[in-house]
């Protein structure tokens, strides 16, 4: 397939500066009629109207290339002529059934399974449950603690795992905290191995990461840790909303070591990194980790539809019928569309157009990185790429106002780009995997110029 017609073939094409008329006025309607923790448009005046595959048109005619890809939600592109197709069939016929069987569930239930990272490939059980990430990562920290009969958690510095009180719980970022604690008990977090910035100094990846491992192996193990042998260990195989953390080669495997020996549940989060944004299905699969339990959402409603759900070890299938529920488990339009999205990506290759993109966008990055001031740190695997802003090289204080700048010059020539990390001044280049090289070229020089632009 020629990925060129899965875009709007003009963008960027900005006909008015955004806000334009139109979108102020929604926007102002917005702002009266919704709650104040509304916060995108806070960060980007832009009003939506109508998106093809990499490419977003506002109310007012501008058309934007999508770096963000409503975070990882349309990895295969908005409007995805291939998936709508299947989508729109299967709502003419019968749009929710709870956990009846129907084609389309068996459909994706069969293709997630065929998919699934490590050991879990070919030979794991599936369950859907809330249609959110959150809901997900519920489900899999209570099919720990089913299985375990035990009640602690271990979690990572920099997570981010949703906003319910568990998910919430595991999720390192105080500002979400705060107000709620207590939230669930015996949870602990240990050190992530961010190898720009940890709490060791250490910018040896390799060190870095062995230092996190006896930090775990310590928690778990020594007999005075306060810490008790826990259900679970959740893990982002790559921090998405941490700032794209891009851990070590060996650290997966040391966390997985830990929880073998300790007969500790290894549940790892694919819910932003998975489906395809590393070029590989699960970003797990470029650490050759086995894990127990992952967690899928987002990009796994095909078109942006909500559907959640957990893949993990058969061994723990030990809920009895109707131990997990949640009424909007039975989204048959999403699931045909996540069976398509996973056609499409495998008939078209999608995974080796990733990979090739991700590359070649790596390279420009990091001849941006050298030629400019602030930019502290570009790392990135397959189309899961951040770029750190840092107010000095050597210091590397984190800029948030640089990043948020450049955010908002970009939007105003055409190009959407959300921020991340723990200081707000990670840049996240998340673009629809379906992106052609001369659109992310045309977005990395919009980037580029307002890089150097801003930099005056
Ligand atoms: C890794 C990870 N886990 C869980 C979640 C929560 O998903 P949701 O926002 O759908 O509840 C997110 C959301 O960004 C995420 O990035």
């Amino acid at each position: 397939m020629d990925f060129r017609k899965l875009h709007f073939s003009d963008a960027p094409n900005m006909v008015v500066e955004p806000p334009g008329p139109k979108a102020k006025e929604i926007l102002a309607e917005q702002a009266e009629i919704e709650g104040n923790a509304v916060y995108y448009p806070k960060v980007l005046p832009f009003v939506p109207e109508e998106g093809l595959g990499a490419t977003i048109r506002d109310v007012d005619g501008n058309t934007y290339i999508d770096f963000s890809s409503g975070v990882s939600v349309l990895n295969f592109g908005h409007a995805n002529p291939y998936i709508l197709k299947s989508a729109i069939g299967q709502l003419k016929k019968l749009s929710h059934t709870l956990d009846f069987p129907t084609a389309a569930r068996n459909d994706l239930v069969k293709r997630l399974i065929r998919i699934a990272p490590g050991n879990l490939r070919g030979n794991a059980k599936v369950i859907f449950g809330g249609p959110t990430g959150s809901d997900a990562v519920e489900a899999a920290i209570k099919l720990a603690k089913f299985n375990t009969k035990r009640l602690s958690v271990l979690a990572f510095t920099g997570s981010y795992h949703g906003q319910t009180n568990m998910a919430l719980s595991v999720t390192a970022e105080k500002k979400y905290r705060e107000h709620y604690s207590p939230l669930g008990p015996e949870v602990h977090f240990l050190p992530y191995p961010n190898t720009y910035r940890n709490q060791f100094g250490e910018d040896d990846p390799k060190r870095c990461s062995e230092l996190c491992i006896n930090a775990l192996e310590n928690a778990i193990e020594s007999p005075d840790s306060g810490i008790l042998t826990p259900a679970a260990i959740i893990v982002e195989p790559i921090q998405g909303e941490g700032g794209i953390i891009i851990p070590p080669d060996g650290f997966l495997k040391g966390v997985e070591r830990i929880a073998r020996k300790n007969g500790v549940t290894l549940i790892i989060d694919e819910i932003q990194a998975g489906l395809g944004r590393t070029g590989k299905w699960f970003a797990s699969e470029h650490y050759g980790v086995n894990p127990d339990v992952i967690t899928m959402a987002k990009s796994i409603g095909g078109v942006g539809l909500p559907l959640s759900g957990i893949m993990y070890r058969k061994k723990l299938d030990t809920w009895p019928p109707g131990a997990h529920l949640g009424t909007f488990r039975g989204d048959v339009v999403a699931m045909s569309a996540g069976a398509a999205a996973i056609d499409f990506a495998e008939k078209y290759d999608l995974l080796a157009h990733v990979r090739d993109m991700g590359e070649h966008s790596m390279k420009i990055l990091n001849d941006m990185k050298s030629e400019r001031k602030y930019v502290g740190d570009v790392r990135g695997k397959g189309l899961f790429i951040g770029v750190e802003m840092v107010k000095d090289k050597g210091t590397r204080v984190p800029w948030k106002e640089i990043a948020n700048k450049i955010q908002s010059e970009c939007l105003k020539r055409g190009l959407i780009v959300w921020g991340g990390g723990g200081y707000g001044n990670v840049l996240r280049i998340m673009p629809p995997l379906t992106i052609t090289k001369e659109l992310m070229e045309k977005g990395l020089q919009i980037l580029s110029e307002v890089m150097k632009e801003t930099e005056k």
